[in-house]
């Protein structure tokens, strides 16, 4: 896995190097869904909108009884609610970017590289919601409670460096994940390529927010870090939940609540979901910001082992 575009600090470089290099890697390789992606494709029948193995029932009793067309619709559904997920982590994001930039030197190349990845994620809300149309799906949007917290409550209570956190727990299990499937010959064109295009951009900006998270060592008070370190507890407990979001299995005719109780026990699940934190957890350790708190709740959660 390459994160090519400046994650560490440790060479020596200052945030403004950091963000330069971003900078010219996003004019080299940036992507426009709206051209970049075959929208008059037609889909394939028999292929996959997610991997079986990927799917949160594979391999359990419910999956077994399931027709192969059952299956494949849950699939979508799945890609679906992720990529629903990923509208509103988006927005929740670029909100927390267009704040901090209220303070910052606009002539900055910092102020430069998070307007370009505003940008980015601008264009990829576009993309998973087209996307979303044209595998003719619906999406799963944020209701009643669920809405309140992340357009009123997350903004107040992510601040400083658990911005950096919140923006890596968002897209580092996304990403691991996506690495792993996005060649996969079983998938969907369309879904694969939207995978392609994401990982290549997604890359910049985990290695925005690594090393923002890695220089705010030197800086961080004690309660800081305990916060910034802690706080991301709550992303473990909603993800577990929302991974399994019982309103997929809904749509495909299951028992949601039997199918969401398969999903959270089932070892196929647990270890993609290992799978997917693994990285993102040893950064967070080796920066100190893995708190006691948080370390039971993503244990708990079925992330980390
Ligand atoms: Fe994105
Ligand atoms: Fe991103």
């Amino acid at each position: 896995m390459s994160h090519e575009d400046g994650r560490s600090p440790e060479d020596g470089r200052s945030r403004e190097d950091v963000a330069g290099r971003l900078l010219g890697g996003s004019v080299r390789r940036s992507y426009a869904p709206a051209v970049d992606i075959d929208w008059e494709a037609p889909l394939e029948e028999d292929k996959w909108f997610l991997p079986p193995q990927m799917c949160t029932l594979y391999g359990t009793d419910i999956w077994e009884s399931m027709s192969r067309e059952q299956q494949v619709e849950l699939s979508r559904q799945e890609l679906v609610n992720l990529l629903s997920m990923g509208v509103w982590f988006e927005n929740l994001l670029n909100r927390m970017l267009l704040r901090n930039l209220l303070s910052a030197d606009p002539t900055s190349r910092d102020s430069h590289y998070s307007l370009t990845e505003m940008g980015d994620e601008c264009r990829h809300m576009v993309m998973f919601g087209r996307v979303i149309d044209r595998i003719g799906a619906r999406p799963f949007r944020l209701r009643g409670w669920q809405l309140g917290v992340v357009k009123y409550l997350l903004p107040l209570l992510i601040r400083g460096d658990a911005v950096w956190v919140f923006a890596l727990v968002g897209e580092e299990i996304f990403d691991a994940q996506q690495r792993k499937i996005h060649q996969d010959p079983q998938l969907q064109p369309i879904v694969a390529r939207l995978m392609q295009i994401h990982v290549t951009e997604e890359a910049r900006h985990i290695g925005y927010a690594r090393d923002a998270a890695k220089r705010g060592m030197a800086t961080r008070s004690r309660r800081q870090t305990f916060v910034a370190g802690n706080l991301h507890f709550a992303a473990a407990l909603g993800f577990r939940y929302l991974f399994a979001n019982p309103r997929m299995y809904a749509r495909v005719g299951l028992d949601p609540r039997a199918a969401y109780r398969a999903a959270v026990t089932n070892p196929n699940h647990i270890a993609a979901k290992h799978d997917g934190f693994r990285g993102l957890g040893k950064f967070l350790e080796s920066v100190g910001l893995m708190g006691p708190i948080a370390r039971v709740a993503w244990r708990r959660a079925g992330f980390w082992a």
